[in-house]
């Protein structure tokens, strides 16, 4: 009988242990979004013809630099690579954007 209660006991502990220790919930990167993979750019800055409509952009701005119309040092006018290319990048598994030494 002892065993049981101890054993219940344990049991709740555990259970109580593991609600802490759920991963936290990272939100998916999108702009002015929550959390550390938000993509942030300047709100000064308005957006280039070509970024439009915005959700083609985001698919296929990869064919625009991969083509040759653009290179990557003409986004980084514009944008940090770490705060809206590569959060979006890590989080797609794409290589990194890396950012020019000033
Ligand atoms: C003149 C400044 C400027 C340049 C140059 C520029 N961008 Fe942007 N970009 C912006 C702005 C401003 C936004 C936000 C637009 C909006 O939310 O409507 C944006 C948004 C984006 C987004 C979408 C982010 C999201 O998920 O909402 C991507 C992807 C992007 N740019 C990639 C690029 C790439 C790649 C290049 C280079 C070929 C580039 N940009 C060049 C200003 C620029
Ligand atoms: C909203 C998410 C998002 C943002 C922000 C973003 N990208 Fe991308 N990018 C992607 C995805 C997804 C792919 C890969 C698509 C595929 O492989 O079909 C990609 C692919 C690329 C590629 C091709 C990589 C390769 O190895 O072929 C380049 C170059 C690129 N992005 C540049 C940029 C630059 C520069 C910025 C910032 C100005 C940027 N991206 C911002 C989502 C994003």
């Amino acid at each position: 009988m002892r065993n049981i209660l101890i054993f219940c006991v344990l049991l709740l502990f555990t259970f109580a242990i593991l609600v802490f220790v759920q991963p936290q919930w990272v939100a998916a990167p999108a702009k002015d979004g929550a959390g550390p993979l938000a993509i942030k750019i300047d709100p000064r800055l308005v957006a280039p013809e070509y970024h439009s409509p915005i959700e083609w952009w985001r698919t296929h701005h990869m064919d625009a630099i991969n083509a040759g119309d653009f290179t990557e040092a003409d986004c980084l006018r514009c944008h940090d690579p770490q705060t809206s290319c590569n959060n979006c990048h890590s989080y797609v598994g794409v290589r990194a954007i890396p950012t020019p030494s000033p």
